[in-house]
């Protein structure tokens, strides 16, 4: 099957093409990755390549409780631990770096700000992982945010190239940066919500500019091959809605993202996220993007076998069955079934349970993990 075969990534060679998708397991409890974190990801690495949870390039940037961050030299050190315990084991590992913009509360921000979004709108109905109140975590509505000021939108950027030089001495193959979903990143793409008007509102080349200046000063910093980005055309995750020429912006991003020899694009399906996303535009942003390019949402084996051959991807990332099945890939290989995740312990200091404690199959029993 094509999905075990390898994968010359930028130069970087994969062992097949499974990707483990960015998940948020909200265990590093100062932000700071620990002995838990190294061994839940080089569980994973027969994975052909790992995008680690999202990470915060700053205290602003973080959105939920015990995520870690790569803003600090301790973050680091923590990181530099986890990506010599995946490569030992044979992995490939990109950070995910996170901003998340509007998508915060103000008992995770610094001296109790409100975060920040490209306008002060907030985003309704959504809910956040924060402080409910003093030691006490729990589930509470993200809170108003303010309107960045412009010269406070290229400090993020900044913040992105800083972080991308902290992951590469940290020891990873790359970043990916967050462009997905809802957050920072998307809130400035999408043209309903984002109505500034100045360099960063507006035309379809303002939405963009955040994106592409960032990624541009990761290019300059830490070379093109170790630079990817996921996006989600079409995505309705946390309060996000159409607008105008919505598919001329995805497609002119296509265009500028083509002209940068990026390590790759990953396309981010949100439905078994619990969001409508109109997935029928993947097809026309694949023939738009000539580079490598990852889809991700939904798959199993079969369907991602079939997405492969049939050219819509070259790489498939799996989220959800890479939480229970550290071994997904010899699971998926050898047609094992799949253990199902506990959601009671995705997310939270739950230590070792729910995260590094599910078991190889039963057939792999005593090999080394
Ligand atoms: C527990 C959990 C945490 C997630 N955290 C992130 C994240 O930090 N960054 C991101 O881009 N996507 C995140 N996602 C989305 C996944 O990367 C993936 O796109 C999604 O789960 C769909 O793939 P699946 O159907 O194979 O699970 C998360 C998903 C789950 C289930």
């Amino acid at each position: 099957m094509k999905l075990f075969n390898s994968y010359d990534l930028a130069g970087l060679d994969l062992a097949n093409r499974v990707v483990m998708a960015p998940m948020t397991r909200s265990r590093a409890a100062n932000g700071v990755a620990d002995v838990l974190t190294e061994r839940y990801y080089s569980q994973r690495a027969t994975a052909g390549l790992i995008i680690t949870e999202g990470i915060a390039v700053s205290r602003q940037g973080t959105g939920y409780l015990f995520t870690p961050g790569l803003y600090t030299d301790d973050q680091g050190q923590a990181w530099r631990r986890v990506t010599d315990a995946v490569h030992a084991a044979g992995g490939r590992i990109f950070a995910q770096l996170w901003h998340v913009g509007r998508n915060s509360h103000v008992s995770l921000q610094e001296a109790g700000a409100a975060p920040v979004s490209p306008v002060a709108r907030r985003a309704h109905g959504v809910q956040t992982y924060a402080w409910t109140a003093p030691g006490v975590p729990g589930h509470v509505a993200t809170s108003a945010p303010r309107a960045l000021a412009t010269e406070e939108v290229a400090a993020i950027a900044a913040d992105f190239v800083a972080a991308g030089r902290r992951a590469m001495q940290a020891g990873f193959d790359g970043v990916e940066v967050h462009g997905a979903n809802g957050y920072l990143f998307e809130q400035f793409i999408n043209g309903e919500l984002n109505t500034r008007d100045d360099r960063y509102g507006g035309s379809m080349e303002n939405r963009l500019r955040l994106l592409l200046d960032t990624i541009d000063g990761l290019i300059a910093a830490i070379g093109a091959r170790h630079v990817g980005v996921r996006i989600s055309p079409f995505g309705r995750l946390y309060d996000m809605h159409g607008y105008d020429d919505e598919a001329g912006t995805w497609l002119a991003l296509a265009q500028e993202l083509g002209k940068r020899n990026l390590a790759y694009v990953h396309l981010s399906d949100q439905r078994t996220l619990g969001a409508d996303c109109d997935t029928s535009f993947f097809v026309q942003f694949r023939k738009a993007y000539a580079g490598t390019l990852i889809v991700a949402g939904g798959f199993d084996r079969d369907s991602a076998e079939a997405a492969l051959q049939e050219g819509k991807a070259d790489l498939i990332g799996f989220g959800q069955p890479f939480v229970a099945n550290p071994d997904l890939v010899e699971r998926m290989g050898h047609g094992w079934p799949l253990a199902q995740a506990r959601r009671e312990t995705l997310y939270g200091l739950h230590g070792a349970t729910g995260y590094t404690d599910y078991p190889r199959h039963a057939a792999q029993e005593g090999a080394a993990i």
